[in-house]
C-alpha cells in the first residue's frame, strides 16, 4: 500500500511529462538493478533528471538489501541527492577508483558516442566516467539515434576558461565550421556558469555531415583553453533506453 502511494505521488508530480518520465524511471531502475551488486563498493552518480531515478532505486536498494556503497558525485545536483538520500558521499580523493558510473546523456548514436553536458556538468562527468570500470547509461527514448544531432539539436557542449572564449568560439568555427554559442544562463543576465567556473560553448554542427568524433574531440581539446568536450567516444559500457511502450531497450 505505501508502495502503490508513493508511485501515485510520482505519477501525480510527473503530470503532463509523465511517459517521458515513465521512460526515464524504467530505464534508470534496470540499469540499477543490473549493475549494482552486493560487491559493488564505489558508484559514480550522474547529472540530469534520469539520474534522479536511478538515485531513488539506489536508496532504496540500501535500505532494503544493506548494499555497502560510496557515491562519487559528477556535480553539485548529484552532491545534493546523494546527501538528500543518505547516501554515503565520497571523493575521487579516496575513492579513485569506481566500480560502475550510471549518467544519463543527451544523445546516445549507434556506436555509443554520447553528446553530454545539457545540464553543463560535462567536466566533472568525464572525470568520472574516466575513472569508471564499468560506465553505464540511462535514458528515455528521445535521446537514442543512429547519428549524432539526428535528436539533440542543441550541439555539443564545450567547457571553455571564460577569459579566452571569443577567441576559441572563432577557432572553433574556422575550424570546424557551424556555429559556436555561448550558453546563457537561465535568467539570460549573464553567461551560463560551470560548477568549475567556466563558461560553455554550444557547437552546433552540420548534422547532414559524418564527423570523426575521435578525431574531432581530440583536436577540440588542443584548443588552449578548452577544459572539455561533451563528446564522450570509446566509454559507454552500455547503454538502456526507457521506451514508450514501457520496454527497455539495451544498447551494447
Ligand atoms: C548534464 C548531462 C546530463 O546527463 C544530460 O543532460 C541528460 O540529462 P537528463 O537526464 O535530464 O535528460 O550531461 O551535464
Amino acid at each position: 500500500r505505501k508502495q502503490f502511494l508513493v508511485h501515485l505521488k510520482r505519477l501525480l508530480h510527473q503530470g503532463n511529462n509523465m511517459s517521458l518520465n515513465e521512460a526515464k524511471r524504467i530505464a534508470a531502475y534496470k540499469a540499477v538493478d543490473e549493475w549494482i551488486k552486493p560487491h559493488t563498493k564505489v558508484v559514480g552518480i550522474g547529472s540530469g533528471s534520469t539520474v534522479v531515478f536511478a538515485v531513488d532505486r539506489l536508496a532504496e536498494r540500501v535500505k532494503t538489501e544493506g548494499l555497502q556503497v560510496v557515491c562519487i558525485p559528477t556535480s553539485f545536483q548529484a552532491r545534493q541527492l546523494i546527501v538528500e538520500n543518505n547516501l554515503t558521499l565520497g571523493d575521487l580523493d579516496r575513492f579513485p577508483h569506481i566500480d560502475c558510473a550510471i549518467d544519463g546523456a543527451d544523445e546516445v548514436d549507434s556506436d555509443k558516442v554520447l553528446i553530454k553536458g545539457g545540464g553543463g556538468c560535462l567536466l566533472q562527468e568525464k572525470i568520472v566516467a574516466s575513472c569508471a570500470e564499468k560506465f553505464v547509461i540511462i535514458a528515455d527514448y528521445t535521446k537514442n539515434s543512429q547519428k549524432l544531432g539526428e535528436q539533440y539539436k542543441k550541439g555539443i557542449p564545450i567547457e571553455v576558461v571564460p577569459l579566452g572564449y571569443v577567441p576559441i568560439k572563432a577557432k572553433i568555427e574556422k575550424v570546424f565550421g557551424g556555429e559556436a554559442k555561448l550558453r546563457m544562463a537561465v535568467s539570460k543576465a549573464g553567461p551560463c556558469v560551470t560548477d568549475n567556473g567556466n563558461f560553455i560553448l554550444d557547437w552546433h554542427f552540420d548534422s547532414s555531415k559524418t564527423f570523426d568524433w575521435n578525431k574531432i574531440n581530440s583536436e577540440l581539446l588542443q584548443i588552449a583553453g578548452v577544459v572539455e568536450t561533451g563528446l564522450f567516444v570509446g566509454m559507454a559500457t552500455k547503454a538502456y533506453f526507457g521506451m514508450s511502450d514501457g520496454s527497455v531497450k539495451e544498447q551494447n
